[in-house]
């Protein structure tokens, strides 16, 4: 059953049918048509990345079409929803609210749509800024999104991303987070979790060609 602060939603939630078709029809029910599209392309990538590096593709696919299954929630709702439901709202996602969704999204993965894999929901839940000690089913999640992107034209680091996507998950993820980190004087906010796992692959095999970015 949904946490209360859920409830409005409920009706949203189609009782039958797969899972995808439940997280596609959820998100054109609730306006959010173009967020329903771009997930389908993330789940495409994401089954094929998960297939290449050998992660659970069912779990890779679960995650990617419900990572943004909180895109109906107003910006100006989401701390206090976030808070109704528990979660402990940083200060970068206060300051910018567009970036908790992640987090309510695995929420409502949880409790509006019956996931209790907790790999899928913490993929689900870092899916926007990844996190220190992310598994492989966070990455594979984290940069299906990036390559299939939720923006017009195509992503500036898609093809450095993808020739490190060669390499391992972890290069791949590192090339998107040192373009975030380039451009962290632009941002609203960089989340701590990205600045952190920046650091973390960075110090590991992932960056070791490239170094963090002395920009
Ligand atoms: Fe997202
Ligand atoms: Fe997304």
């Amino acid at each position: 059953m949904a946490a209360d602060s859920l409830a409005p939603w409920e009706p949203f939630v189609s009782p039958s049918g797969s899972l995808a078709e439940r997280a596609a029809t959820f998100l054109e029910a609730t306006g959010c048509a173009f967020e329903a599209e771009h997930s389908a392309g993330v789940v495409a990538e994401a089954r094929c990345i998960a297939l290449r590096h050998g992660v659970d593709s069912e779990q890779a696919e679960v995650g990617a079409w419900l990572h943004d299954i909180s895109a109906p929630i107003p910006a100006a709702e989401r701390i206090a929803l976030a808070e109704a439901l528990g979660i402990d709202v940083l200060p970068a996602e206060r300051a910018f609210p567009m970036i908790v969704h992640q987090r309510i999204s695995a929420v409502m993965a949880r409790d509006l749509f019956g996931v209790t894999n907790r790999a899928v929901l913490s993929a689900i839940g870092c899916h926007t800024t990844l996190k220190p000690g992310a598994s492989p089913l966070d990455m594979v999640v984290f940069v299906a999104d990036k390559i299939a992107w939720d923006q017009p034209g195509e992503p500036p680091y898609l093809s450095e991303l993808l020739t490190a996507l060669d390499q391992s998950l972890e290069a791949a993820a590192w090339v998107y987070l040192d373009y975030l980190w380039r451009r962290r004087a632009d941002l609203p906010v960089l989340h701590p979790w990205a600045a952190d796992v920046y650091r973390e692959l960075g110090e590991g095999t992932a960056g070791a060609q490239c170094g963090p970015s002395a920009q």
